[in-house]
C-alpha cells in the first residue's frame, strides 16, 4: 500500500493554529453557563467541514447541536464510513491545579495543553484534516463519509440515542471509526478491542425533617452522612468484589486468546502508580490489574456531599446525604438489571429510620469488537505505515455511551483508533496531546482511506 508523504511544516504550523483555536471555546456540556459556547464549537466543526468540502449542518435536539457532515460522491454502491467524536468537554475544575490556563491552548515539553486536547478535540481535529487534506489533493474520498460530532458524550449521549433512530438511514454505514482513546505506550499504537458500559446513580440519604443539634439529638437522632457512608462502604466486600447481591450473574469468562494477548502486553504495576500517584492498588482478588480494568466490572464513589463542610466548626446532625456512584460494567451486564440491583441492596442495607432514594442520571452498554475483517485490517495496516510497529490490541476500562448503540442500530463494525497516551490527565487538570501525534494520526487516517 502506498503510504502518505509527510505533511509539510506550514500545514502543520496552520493545523496547530486552527486547533488551537478549536480549543479555546469553552464547550463544557454539564454546565448551562457554557451553552452558548458548546454551540459555537459545534457551529466550528461545521464550518470546518463545510470549507473542507463536505456538505454539513447542525441539529438541535433538547440539549446541545450535533454537526453532521457528509460527503457521498462515491455513489450509493461504494461503502460508507462514519466518523464520531464529540466536541464537548469536561468542566476544568479544580482551576488552580492547571499550569496553563485551560481554554488557553499552550505548548510545553512537545505537549500541547488544553482541555479537549486528547479528550476529543485534538482526535476529532486529526479526522476534520486528513478529510480537508483527501480533498483537496484528490478532489474525492476513497468511500462515502459521514461525520458525527456531539455536544453530550460526556453528559451521557442522552439524545444521540434518539437521534440515531430517527436518522438510521442517512447514518448507515458500513464501519464506525472513532478516536477518543489512548494508545497502550508511547510509541505503540493500538487498537480497542472492548470498552466498558456504565450505569450512574445518585443517592440521596435522608434523616430528618431539618438538620438538628447534635447535642441536643446526638446519640439519638439517626445521622444521614453516616447512614450513606455505611451504604457506600457496603458497596464493596472485603475482597475488592462488588458486593451487590446478583451483580456478577451476567459476567462473561474471557476466552484464552485474549487473555493471553493481555499476559503478553508490556505492563508495570509500577507504572500505573506513577501515573496516578496512588500508593498502592486495590481491586478485586484473583485477577490482574489489566484484566480489573478491562474485563471486570468496578463501583466507585464518584463524589460525597453531607453536613457543614466550611471554615471552622459546626456542631449538627446532617438530615440529608448524597453521593454519586457509578459502575463500570463489562458483557453481558445489562444497566436495566444493574438499577434493579442496586436499588435490592439499598433496600436491604438501608435500616428503617433512613429513607434512600436512588435515581438513574445516565448510562452506556458495554463493547466487545470483533477484531477482524477487512476495515480492521485497513486500520491496522494504517497504525503501522505511521507509527513504523504493527498495533497491539488493548482493552479499555473508560466508556463511550453510544459505541454499542452504533452496533445495535446501525449494524456498522466500530474501530477504536485513539491516539492520546497513557497518564494525558483527561478529565483532570493539564490535560495535554503529544504534538507529533497531530501529524502521525493525521497520516495514519490518511493510509486508513487510502488502505480502504
Ligand atoms: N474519551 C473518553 C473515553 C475514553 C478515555 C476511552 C480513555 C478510552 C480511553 C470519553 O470521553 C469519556 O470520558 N467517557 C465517559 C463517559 C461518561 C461521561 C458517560 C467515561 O468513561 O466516564
Ligand atoms: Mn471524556
Amino acid at each position: 500500500m502506498p503510504s502518505v508523504s509527510d505533511l509539510t511544516r506550514a500545514e502543520l504550523e496552520r493545523f496547530r493554529n486552527e486547533l488551537f483555536e478549536f480549543l479555546s471555546i469553552p464547550s463544557v456540556s454539564a454546565r448551562s453557563e457554557f451553552q452558548d459556547d458548546t454551540r459555537k464549537a459545534a457551529s466550528w466543526v461545521v464550518e470546518t467541514l463545510l470549507s473542507s468540502g463536505l456538505e454539513a449542518q447542525l441539529f438541535e435536539t433538547p440539549g446541545h447541536p450535533i454537526a453532521l457532515g457528509e460527503w457521498r460522491g462515491a455513489g450509493p454502491e461504494a461503502p460508507t464510513l462514519l466518523v464520531y467524536g464529540h466536541y464537548d468537554v469536561q468542566p476544568p475544575e479544580p482551576l488552580e491545579r492547571w499550569t496553563s490556563p485551560p481554554f488557553e491552548p499552550a505548548i510545553r515539553n512537545g505537549r500541547i495543553y488544553a482541555r479537549g486536547a486528547a479528550d476529543n478535540k485534538g482526535q476529532l481535529f486529526l479526522h476534520l484534516k486528513a478529510l480537508e487534506l483527501l480533498l483537496a489533493r484528490d478532489g474525492e474520498l476513497p468511500v462515502n463519509v459521514v461525520l458525527l460530532a456531539e455536544g453530550e458524550e460526556e453528559v451521557g449521549s442522552t439524545n444521540l440515542r434518539p437521534f440515531l433512530e430517527a436518522h438510521g438511514d442517512r447514518l448507515r454505514a458500513d464501519a464506525v471509526v472513532i478516536s477518543d482513546s489512548a494508545m497502550f505506550g508511547p510509541g505503540l499504537p493500538s487498537l480497542l478491542f472492548s470498552l466498558r458500559g456504565l450505569s450512574y446513580f445518585e443517592l440521596r440519604a435522608r434523616t430528618a425533617r431539618t438538620d438538628l443539634h447534635s447535642g441536643m439529638y446526638g446519640g439519638a437522632a439517626p445521622n444521614a452522612a453516616t447512614a450513606l457512608a455505611r451504604l457506600l462502604a457496603s458497596l464493596h466486600d472485603a475482597e475488592g468484589r462488588v458486593a451487590i447481591r446478583g451483580f456478577y450473574d451476567d459476567v462473561v469468562e474471557w476466552d484464552e486468546e485474549t487473555l493471553r494477548g493481555i499476559r503478553e502486553l508490556p505492563f508495570r504495576e509500577g507504572s500505573l502508580l506513577e501515573e496516578t500517584g496512588a500508593r498502592g492498588l486495590v481491586g478485586e482478588k484473583g485477577y490482574s490489574v489489566l484484566e480489573r480494568l478491562w474485563l471486570r466490572p468496578s463501583a466507585d464513589v464518584n463524589g460525597i456531599l453531607s453536613g457543614y463542610v466550611e471554615e471552622g466548626a459546626k456542631t449538627v446532625i446532617p438530615a440529608e446525604a448524597m453521593a454519586k456512584v457509578s459502575f463500570r460494567l463489562v458483557p453481558d451486564q445489562d444497566p436495566d438489571e444493574i438499577a434493579r440491583l442496586l436499588s435490592e441492596h439499598v433496600e436491604r442495607i438501608a435500616p428503617p429510620e433512613v429513607e434512600v432514594e436512588v435515581r438513574e442520571l445516565h448510562r452506556g452498554r458495554p463493547w466487545r469488537a470483533r477484531p477482524e475483517g477487512p476495515y480492521f485490517e485497513a486500520a491496522r495496516a494504517a497504525l503501522r505505515s505511521a507509527f513504523g510497529r504493527d498495533p497491539v490490541l488493548v482493552g479499555e476500562g473508560a466508556s463511550i455511551p453510544v459505541v454499542a448503540d452504533f452496533e445495535r442500530h446501525l449494524g456498522a463494525q466500530v474501530l477504536l483508533v485513539g491516539f492520546a497516551l497513557p497518564g494525558a490527565n483527561m478529565h483532570a487538570p493539564d490535560e495535554w496531546f503529544p504534538l507529533d501525534h497531530i501529524e502521525k494520526g493525521i497520516l495514519t487516517l490518511l493510509n486508513f482511506y487510502s488502505a480502504l
